[in-house]
Order: structure tokens, then C-alpha cells, then sequence
């Protein structure tokens, strides 16, 4: 019923590893809107700089990175095995490359970088000016979109965080050790609420959802209720 009616924009934000993605793509799904995972696109910028000498034995290089932003063209293109897009830096494949413990050490200083947001922001302004879609990050509500007509704020208990992005890395091969991933998702979310720009945080119009103890249909029903309350509105 709702696909026929108003096309609205849905913010995603929230803490890192809560399952922001998989929510927001099974949304995306369900409405036929388009899913944009704003955390891709720093995480690419991120590896850009990783295999461009901007980073080094992790010392992220500010100057260095800013100055390599006007060679990075950021592209998605849909991928139907994954009904999602899948993102390309400089027309190569790097989606799987993004996710890796190195990338993941050094993106909150990244994204910290004013010239990187700027022009990660103004992107991510272009592709929802038609509206229809849902984009997960940290400050879709807040500095996105603070227009977006639902804004969702995701949070959930560290360990069990923790517990969901290790075995999302064991099961892909990867070698990591619990304690080191509820470190990385620690240090994250202190660095990502505390920085100067665009801190991660609730916008005053946002909805908490908590997910510690949610299974991914209980959360689909939960955000149906919402979404149709406010799209008869
Ligand atoms: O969602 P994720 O864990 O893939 O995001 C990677 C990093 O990018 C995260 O540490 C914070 C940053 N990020 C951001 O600053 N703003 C966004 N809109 C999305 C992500």
C-alpha cells in the first residue's frame, strides 16, 4: 500500500556493528527504495589512502589524505546477488577490501577530516535529492538530511556488538580475536561521539531502536508499525 504513496527519506544512524546495514537494506528492500551505506564510502576513502601512502604503520597523514580526495570518484552500482550496490573507487571493485580490521583501525580519523566529510556529505545529498531511499551512517539525521521525514538511531550492548561483527569476520576467513574486535567497536564509538565534527548523536527527532535482543524479523515488524504511522500521517 505505502509503495504508491510519498517517497520519504529514512536515516539510519547509530553505533557501529548493530546491524545498522542489515536493517537498512532489508528496509530498503521491503519499500523499493535504494540503500546507501554512507560507512562504504569512508571506509573506501580510508583504503584509498591505506594503498596511496597517506597512512602509515597506522598514522593517518591529514594533509596527505585530504589531498588525495580530488582523485577518488566514488561510484555504486547495484549488485542482485547481494540486492544491494556494491561500491567501486576509481571503477575498481573494493567492497570486499573495505571491511578488513586495517581499514576499520583508521576510519574514524579519517572521517574525522573536515575535506572528507565535506565532499562525502555533498555526494550523499545528490543521491537522495530524489527522495526514496534509506542511507545508514552517523549523522544522516543531524547534518545529512535534517529534513528526513524518519530518522532512526540504532544502538546496542558492546559485547554483543562485538560478538556479531566477530562472527561475521571468522565466517569470511578473516583471523581476529574477540577481544581485539570488542576494542575496535569501543575505540569507535569514543571516537566517533567525540569528535569535532559532526559527532555521532541522536538527533532530537530521532527514534531509538535498541537491538541487544531482537531477532531481525522482530525489528522488520517494529519498523513497518512506525513506518506506516508515519507515512499515513
Ligand atoms: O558503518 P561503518 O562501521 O561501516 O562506518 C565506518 C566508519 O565511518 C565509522 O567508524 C564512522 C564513519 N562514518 C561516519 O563518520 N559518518 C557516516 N555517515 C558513516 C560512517
Amino acid at each position: 500500500m505505502s509503495d504508491t504513496k510519498r517517497k520519504i527519506i529514512i536515516a539510519v544512524d547509530g553505533f557501529s556493528s548493530c546491524g545498522k546495514s542489515t536493517f537498512a537494506k532489508a528496509i530498503a528492500a521491503r519499500l523499493g527504495y535504494i540503500f546507501i551505506d554512507t560507512g562504504a564510502m569512508y571506509r573506501a576513502v580510508t583504503l584509498y589512502a591505506l594503498e596511496h601512502g597517506a597512512i602509515r604503520s597506522g598514522i593517518v597523514d591529514e594533509e596527505a589524505v585530504a589531498g588525495l580526495l580530488d582523485e577518488v570518484a566514488i561510484t555504486f552500482r547495484f549488485n542482485p546477488s547481494r540486492g544491494a550496490s556494491d561500491i567501486y573507487v576509481n571503477g575498481d571493485l573494493v567492497e570486499g577490501k573495505i571491511r578488513t580490521i586495517e581499514v576499520s583501525n583508521c576510519v574514524s580519523q579519517v572521517s574525522a577530516i573536515p575535506d572528507v566529510r565535506r565532499k562525502l556529505v555533498a555526494m550523499q545529498q545528490e543521491m537522495g535529492r530524489r527522495r526514496g531511499v534509506v542511507m545508514d551512517g552517523r549523522d544522516i539525521g543531524t547534518v545529512v538530511f535534517p529534513d528526513a521525514e524518519l530518522k532512526l538511531f540504532m544502538t546496542a550492548d558492546p559485547a554483543v556488538r562485538a560478538r556479531r561483527r566477530y562472527d561475521e569476520l571468522t565466517a569470511k576467513g578473516q583471523q581476529v580475536t574477540l577481544d581485539e574486535i570488542e576494542r575496535n567497536v569501543r575505540e569507535r564509538d569514543a571516537a566517533d561521539m567525540s569528535r569535532a565534527i559532526s559527532p555521532l548523536r541522536q538527533a532530537d527527532d530521532a527514534i531509538v531502536l535498541d537491538n541487544s535482543r531482537m531477532t531481525v524479523d522482530e525489528q522488520m515488524e517494529w519498523f513497518m508499525r512506525t513506518f506506516t504511522e508515519i507515512i499515513d500521517k
